[in-house]
């Protein structure tokens, strides 16, 4: 019988395309969200994708009681964590319900999974870990900081797994940094549906490429970058999550815990991506040049040796295939999961 696998966060961004993913892969997969920051919507449109009805139970990862009716009643061998808030500028104006909820909600998680016999997790961690990079590109042995609330959740739960590890080594863990998710499934049945003003860049430039808004604002041109923008590493969320899938298989094929980067190890600026974005559109996306984003770093990138070494993954789309499906998407769901 295939392992059950339960994702916390389970409609959201990242966690449907992993879903599809680890379902792909053989796996029973359990979803778990409690819709704060996702719609239920997204589970008709797994059920088209993966021609059956979703597992899943609505659920707050911050209550033991609701947590632990789901583990009783499924008995994962492993989670895989997403449920976060995930906004940098929201955690600083609301550091405790950061706090309470991605601490709180991985704590209680692992208790549960303990309670449970399950002691396998795939966590989903940042490249917000590494703070300002010192050196690029970024291995996982560079220096860790957090220079955000949401950034020290990041920080703090790799740290709690790292010490329940070290605490009952029969715990296994995998803390995954993902750079810059972007992009969506091929379908345009699923993808990124940020709640009001997107933060990221790409979901902000499809909704000036469909018209939602007039123009993007390219925050700061004078950074020590190729063309003065800010450069990341783009990654689509389809290889992020085939990063999953070979980090649960790491975890159920032998003892060990890892920590890796989810990044291609290519840097684009703000400007490439615009272009790419029309390139791959056909429409125009005006932008004007304003001041620097306050806690943005000029560049950030990764070194994806590990992850390939020792999980055998890499990441195959390129940044063209990246805006085509997210144009895909946006242009079949000019509103999102949501109707207006
Ligand atoms: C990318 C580049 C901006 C918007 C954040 C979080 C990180 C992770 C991914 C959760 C930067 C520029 C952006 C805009 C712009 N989130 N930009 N105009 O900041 O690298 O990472 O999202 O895990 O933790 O920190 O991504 O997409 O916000 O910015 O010019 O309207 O685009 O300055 O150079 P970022 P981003």
């Amino acid at each position: 019988m295939a392992e059950t696998i339960l994702l916390t966060g389970a409609t959201g961004y990242i966690a449907s395309h992993t879903w599809l993913a680890l379902q792909a892969a053989g796996y029973q997969v359990v979803g778990v969200d409690n819709f704060s920051n996702s719609s239920p919507e997204v589970l008709k449109r797994l059920a088209q994708l993966g021609g059956q009805t979703p597992v899943f139970e609505q659920a707050d990862v911050c209550d033991p009681t609701a947590l632990a009716q789901v583990f009783a009643k499924h008995q994962p061998q492993a989670v895989v964590h997403f449920a976060a808030f995930k906004a940098v500028g929201e955690s600083t104006q609301q550091p405790l319900a950061y706090y309470r909820n991605n601490l709180g909600g991985l704590v209680n998680t692992c208790e549960q999974m303990q309670a449970h016999g399950c002691k396998r997790i795939v966590f989903s961690s940042s490249a917000t870990v590494y703070g300002v990079p010192e050196r690029l590109p970024l291995r996982e042995d560079a220096a860790l900081s957090a220079v955000n609330p949401y950034g020290a959740t990041k920080l703090m739960g790799e740290t709690i797994l790292r010490d329940l590890g070290a605490a009952d080594p029969s715990w296994q863990t995998a803390c995954l940094r993902y750079f810059n998710p972007v992009g969506a499934h091929e379908s345009g049945l699923i993808g990124e549906d940020p709640r009001g003003t997107p933060n990221n860049l790409m979901p902000y430039v499809a909704q000036v490429a469909i018209g939602r808004r007039p123009r993007l604002q390219v925050f700061g041109n004078d950074y020590d970058t190729p063309d003065g923008t800010g450069v990341r590493d783009y990654i689509h969320v389809l290889d992020l999550a085939e990063g999953h899938v070979a980090a649960l298989r790491f975890l159920l094929s032998g003892p060990e815990s890892i920590t890796v980067n989810l990044g291609t190890g290519q840097g684009y600026s703000v400007l490439d991506l615009v272009k790419a974005y029309e390139a791959a559109s056909g429409q125009a996306v005006p932008y004007d040049i304003v001041a620097r984003r306050p806690g943005d770093v000029a560049a950030c990138y990764a070194d994806p040796t590990l992850a390939q070494q020792r999980l055998g993954w890499q990441a195959r789309h390129t940044l063209a295939r990246m805006c085509e499906d997210s144009w895909r998407w946006q242009r079949m769901n000019p509103q999102g999961f949501e109707p207006s």
